[in-house]
């Protein structure tokens, strides 16, 4: 079910006219005051999981994603000129001319390319976007013709997942469990990579840049490419934006993971508002385990307990994901016991 082209559309008309499909009532769009989420900070981290100690930033870090699910993370140690050419190479690509973005436009049925994502019916609400998505790992599960700008993609691909999974080792040790409890299900790891285009929207109050939802993976690491703001986390029933550290990611918690933990860590609700005047961009890198990994409470963690998730194999929880509405929590909502 292809749908135009936000960003081409703006381009034709101005972007005064809003068509109804991409229209939301104003009480679904407003926000309320900032969130502070936590901020958590690499390096120690790193240091406390050699040292294999039960430290400050880590139990930090617990915290966060006991009563958050998002943090910032400052001190990655991906090299600044790794994040710069990743944001060099996607501005580029969504400042193309549309006959060559087309090159890699996502075909019917699939999910990778430059396109739009949870598109399912005539009459549902569109997001206020286009996106490019990519399968990113393991490296034989790339799809190179659809790379436009390959040696920054790898950079940056390789250098993030190696975050996440050190991220994953001080959760495990955080959550009491062994490092390989969960490292295992993620040796020759997913990851993906979806770079989001918000253009700006004459009646931005009136349109919604990406839907409520939360991510279906373990962790997702946000890159915020631009100045413009427009992440928000719904927290207490209420909508609170997210001002980004500079140079840090935003971190978040998927719902593979509140399944792994049997909901001890939850994933969370979040969206992304558009500015009326400028463009907005941001890279959100996607981890999950490896295509043979059973996705279901982890006995190590819940072994008196009842499974509060259903168990399914990663392709049919991927699958399930993809071919549900982008409605807030309403996938994970499918898997509860
Ligand atoms: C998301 O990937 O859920 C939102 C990323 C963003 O645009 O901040
Ligand atoms: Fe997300």
């Amino acid at each position: 079910l292809p749908v135009p082209s936000v960003q081409a559309m703006v381009a034709a008309t101005g972007g005064a006219d809003v068509p109804p499909r991409y229209l939301r009532p104003a009480e679904a769009v407003a926000g309320d005051s900032e969130a502070h989420i936590p901020i958590i900070d690499y390096q120690r981290l790193l240091l406390e999981l050699e040292l294999d100690r039960h430290g400050e930033e880590s139990a930090r870090l617990h915290g966060a994603c006991q009563d958050w699910g998002f943090f910032q993370l400052i001190n990655h140690s991906v090299p600044d000129d790794v994040v710069e050419g990743m944001k060099a190479s996607i501005q580029q690509f969504f400042q193309l001319p549309m006959e060559t973005k087309k090159q890699f436009a996502m075909e019917r049925g699939q999910l990778e390319g430059y396109g739009q994502l949870f598109v399912f019916s005539e009459d549902q609400k569109l997001d206020w976007a286009d996106i490019l998505y990519l399968y990113t790992q393991p490296h034989e599960s790339r799809n190179t013709k659809l790379w436009p700008d390959q040696p920054a993609n790898f950079r940056y691909s390789g250098a993030v997942k190696d975050v996440s999974d050190s991220l994953l080792a001080t959760m495990a040790k955080n959550l009491g469990l062994k490092r390989e409890a969960i490292a295992d299900k993620c040796i020759r790891g997913v990851q993906s990579v979806r770079m989001n285009y918000y253009p700006p929207c004459a009646q931005a109050e009136k349109v919604v840049g990406l839907s409520p939802h939360s991510d279906a993976g373990l962790l997702t690491l946000v890159l915020q490419v631009n100045h413009v703001q427009g992440l928000q986390i719904k927290r207490n029933n209420r909508w609170l934006p997210v001002k980004p550290v500079p140079g840090a990611f935003i971190v978040n918690i998927g719902d593979m993971f509140e399944v792994f933990t049997n909901g001890r860590y939850k994933s969370i609700e979040h969206r992304a508002v558009v500015d009326p005047k400028e463009e907005r961009l941001s890279v959100a890198a996607f981890h999950l385990p490896n295509i043979h990994a059973i996705i279901s409470p982890l006995k190590e963690i819940a072994a008196h307990e009842d499974d509060g998730y259903k168990t399914l194999d990663h392709g049919s929880f991927m699958k399930l994901f993809y071919t549900t509405k982008l409605e807030g929590k309403s996938f994970l909502e499918r898997l509860k016991l």
